[in-house]
């Protein structure tokens, strides 16, 4: 990802929270220019976000004496997107006017390429007719808008108006800037994450992966540049910004999610520890100790994978075997009779690896006859080289459908 981002902060008290949007568009690898208004100025010193961006902060277009300042022009041909954030009704109000009288809104009108205001203010100020109608101006003009969040307020209300969360607005720039990389284009899906198979009203049959690799899979295809969809069961796994994630339950669900979504996908790396096995029958209620026959008949759940591999005009399939020791041949032979290109042998036997851990350590299979080992590393170094070491393959694959 290499995102350019002109970062608008205006005087609301949310300004403090800015400088975690500014860390986390680093932490995605996007480049940040700030532009502070005056009043944001009070909340937030112009040095905070000066060092932290590593560039120096417009403020007041007038005051800087001799020394040339941010040429606006100059950086409206640099910046993929403006991001707003926090818009007070002031700043959102003066933008739908096309008012030009400082840095941020002089930026604004000098601004080539996409708007995303994130507003934060008081619930009466974000109900007045004037602030709606300029956040409906600003849409017909194809900004778009992260909505403010409900809770409690810095005024002590309690209310709609709080500013999104920073996860929640970098997700939103995330998937509105270009995709550039060596995947830019590749629409690639991934699953992750355990399934959930229901015993009784409460009760559930799962397993222990945390979809960490899931996640670092479709967080690093979405780094290359690549279109990505996550389709992950129940699971502790932070969701990686910027990239659609679909939540599903049980191993049907996924099934029927991954019906609906394989359309068109170049690429499928199917992570999931799909349940194996589910439950015959879903007591209906709650089961009661009291009640007699305390076996449980398991029924197979239909195959994922080879359902994948069996379809006319197949993505390009990468499957996970996760095995208790290192069993290449077992893992060769599961990637053929499910009709895949590649196989991701691990071992789930060995300490500090696999699926509940930080760290994998991986063999990389593929059906062409290439071999890698990807020696012990975290999972977002595991999935990179997974995607480096098969991107010849997949982009192959894909030019030939
Ligand atoms: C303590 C304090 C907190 C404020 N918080 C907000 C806010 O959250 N949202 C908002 O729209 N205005 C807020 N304001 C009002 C703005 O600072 C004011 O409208 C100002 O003119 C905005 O200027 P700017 O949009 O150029 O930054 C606050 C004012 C003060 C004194």
């Amino acid at each position: 990802m290499s995102g350019r981002v002109v970062l608008g902060v205006s005087g609301g008290i949310a300004a403090y929270k800015s400088v975690e949007v500014l860390r986390l568009l680093q932490r995605h690898g996007c480049s940040v220019r700030v532009i502070m208004t005056r009043h944001a100025a009070e909340f937030v010193h112009p040095r905070t976000f000066a060092v932290l961006s590593g560039h120096a902060v417009e403020v007041d277009q007038w005051q800087r004496g001799a020394e040339p300042g941010v040429d606006h022009v100059e950086l409206s041909h640099w910046a993929d997107l403006l991001l707003v954030a926090p818009a007070t009704a002031n700043i959102l109000s003066k933008m739908a006017a096309g008012v030009a009288d400082d840095a941020l809104t002089t930026y604004h009108l000098a601004h080539r390429r996409q708007l995303l205001v994130a507003p934060a203010m008081n619930t009466i100020m974000w109900r007045q007719p004037a602030v709606r109608q300029a956040v409906a101006t600003l849409k017909e003009r194809s900004a778009e808008v992260v909505e403010p969040g409900t809770g409690e307020l810095a005024c002590g209300d309690e209310g709609e108006g709080r500013l999104a969360t920073p996860e929640a607005i970098v997700h939103r720039v995330l998937s509105m800037l270009p995709r550039r990389g060596p995947l830019a284009g590749v629409r690639v899906l991934v699953t992750a994450g355990p399934t959930r198979e229901a015993v009784d009203l409460v009760r559930v049959l799962t397993n222990r992966s945390s979809g960490r690799m899931g996640t670092a899979l479709a967080s690093v295809a979405f780094g290359l540049g690549a279109d990505v969809t996550l389709i992950h069961g129940p699971m502790q796994a932070p969701l990686p910004l910027g990239v659609e994630s679909v939540r599903v339950e049980s191993a049907a669900d996924m099934g029927d999610e991954l019906e609906r979504r394989l359309d068109g996908v170049d690429v499928a790396l199917l992570a999931a520890a799909v349940a194996d096995l589910r439950p015959a029958e879903i007591v209906p209620g709650k089961l009661d100790r009291r009640d007699g026959d305390m076996s449980l008949a398991l029924a197979p759940v239909p195959d994922l994978a080879a359902a994948v591999g069996a379809r006319p005009r197949r993505p390009y399939l990468v499957i996970f075997a996760a095995e208790a020791g290192l069993l290449a041949d077992r893992a060769r032979a599961k990637m053929h009779a499910k009709g895949a290109d590649a196989v991701v042998l691990n071992d789930v036997s060995a300490a500090g690896i696999g699926m509940e851990a930080a760290d994998n350590e991986a063999w990389l299979i593929a059906a062409s006859g290439s071999e890698h080992h990807l020696p012990r590393a975290d999972k977002e170094e595991i999935a990179r080289g997974i995607l480096l070491g098969l991107s010849g393959e997949l982009l192959a694959h894909r030019a030939r459908r």
